[in-house]
C-alpha cells in the first residue's frame, strides 16, 4: 500500500492557499489543487506565501486542476471556499470522493456547513474546521499572511462511520498540520466554537455591509447602535442555545470587548458586497434563521437582517 496521502484542496483563495502550503510541507501528501480565477498563475508560478509566522515560500502543487472532474478520488477533500451554493459543490465533488476513503475537511465560516455535504455523502467522514488565519491574496497566487494563525478541529461524528476509523482519519489529519507547523486545538465538539464565531460574524459582517461603514463608526453612529448589536448578539445566542449548544452569558460583553481593542474594522462580507461578488449569507444567516423558526425562538433582529441582505444579495447575483 502507497504511504503517500491524496488531498484534493478547493476554493484557492487566501486561506485555501495558506493550508495548501500547511499541507504541502508533508512529504506524506500528494495535493492536487483546485484553482479557478488564479488557475494560469498557480500552473505557471505555483504559489507564493509570504507569512509573518513561517517566512517566504513558493511552492509547486502535484497537481492544478480547473475542475474536480479532472482529479480521481482522493483520501481528504479540504473545502476553504466561499460558503455559497454549498450544495452544489457538494455535487461538484463526487468525482473525487470515495464512500469508503474520503473525509471531507472543512475550513469555514458560519454554521449548519456540514450539511449539504452530509446529504450528498452520507457515509463519508466529516472534520469541521474554524480558521482565525488573516490572510489576503493581492494578485492571483500570492499570499500575504499576517500573524494571526490558530484553528479549532474536530469531527463531525457520523453514526454510520465506525467510531475508531473516524478516530483515525481525525488523527492522520492532525498529524499532517502538525508536520506543516501551523497552530491548532483539537475540540471534542465543534458546535460551540462555530456559533461563537457566528455571533461574531452575524453582527459585524450584517452591519457593516449594510451601512457600508466599519465597526467603531457603527458602535458611535448613535446611541442605539450598541444596544441594538448586543440584542442582535443576544438572539444568536439563544438559538444556539435551542440547538443545544450552551455558549455562555458572558459571550456579548467578550465580543464587544474584543471589538473595541480593535481599529475599526469592515468584514469581509462587506468586501465581498463592494465588489459586487455573492456574499455568504445563509451559512451566516439563514441557518440561524431557519433554526430560530424550526424552534419557535423570536429573533426579529436577526430575520430582519437576513431578509434585506438577502435582497442585496440577489441585486448582486442579478447583475453578475
Ligand atoms: C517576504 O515577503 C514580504 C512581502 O513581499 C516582504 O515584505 C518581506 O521582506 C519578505 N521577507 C523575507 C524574509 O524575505
Ligand atoms: C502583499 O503581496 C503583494 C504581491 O501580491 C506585494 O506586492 C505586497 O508588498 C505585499 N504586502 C505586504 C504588506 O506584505
Amino acid at each position: 500500500m502507497s504511504d503517500k496521502i491524496d488531498v484534493l484542496l478547493y476554493g484557492l483563495g487566501a486561506i485555501g492557499s495558506f493550508y495548501a502550503f500547511i499541507l504541502s510541507r508533508s512529504d506524506r501528501v500528494r495535493l492536487t489543487v483546485v484553482a479557478r480565477s488564479n488557475y494560469d498563475a498557480v500552473k505557471a508560478n505555483g504559489i507564493t506565501i509570504n507569512s509573518e509566522n513561517h517566512g517566504n515560500h513558493t511552492f509547486r502543487p502535484h497537481q492544478v486542476v480547473r475542475s474536480p472532474a479532472e482529479a480521481g478520488p482522493v483520501d481528504y477533500v479540504v473545502c476553504a471556499h466561499k460558503a455559497i451554493d454549498q450544495e452544489d459543490v457538494a455535487v461538484r465533488l463526487a468525482p473525487v470522493v470515495d464512500q469508503d476513503r474520503t473525509t471531507i475537511v472543512i475550513i469555514q465560516n458560519g454554521v449548519g456547513n456540514e450539511e449539504a455535504f452530509r446529504n450528498q455523502f452520507p457515509k463519508n467522514s466529516i472534520l469541521t474546521c474554524v480558521t482565525w488565519v488573516g490572510a489576503i491574496q493581492n494578485s492571483p497566487g500570492i499570499i500575504n499572511h499576517t500573524k494571526s494563525e490558530d484553528m479549532q478541529i474536530g469531527l463531525f461524528p457520523n453514526p454510520q462511520v465506525n467510531k475508531a476509523t473516524e478516530q483515525q482519519r481525525l488523527d492522520t489529519f492532525v498529524a499532517l498540520l502538525q508536520k506543516g507547523e501551523t497552530k491548532f486545538t483539537v475540540l471534542e465538539d465543534m458546535q460551540p466554537q462555530r456559533w461563537e464565531k457566528v455571533v461574531w460574524n452575524v453582527a459585524w459582517n450584517s452591519l457593516t455591509t449594510l451601512t457600508m461603514v466599519d465597526t467603531q463608526t457603527w458602535l458611535h453612529s448613535s446611541p442605539d447602535a450598541e444596544p441594538y448589536t448586543r440584542r442582535l448578539m443576544h438572539e444568536v445566542i439563544q438559538v444556539a442555545r435551542g440547538c443545544g449548544v450552551q455558549l455562555e452569558d458572558g459571550l456579548i460583553d467578550q465580543l464587544m470587548d474584543r471589538i473595541n481593542a480593535m481599529p475599526g474594522i469592515g468584514s469581509s462580507m462587506q468586501t465581498d458586497c463592494k465588489s459586487n461578488r455573492p456574499m455568504e449569507i445563509d451559512v451566516i444567516l439563514g441557518f440561524p434563521v431557519r433554526k430560530s423558526r424550526e424552534l419557535g425562538i423570536p429573533a426579529p433582529y436577526l430575520e430582519s437582517l437576513y431578509v434585506i441582505l438577502r435582497a442585496v444579495d440577489g441585486r448582486i447575483r442579478a447583475a453578475l
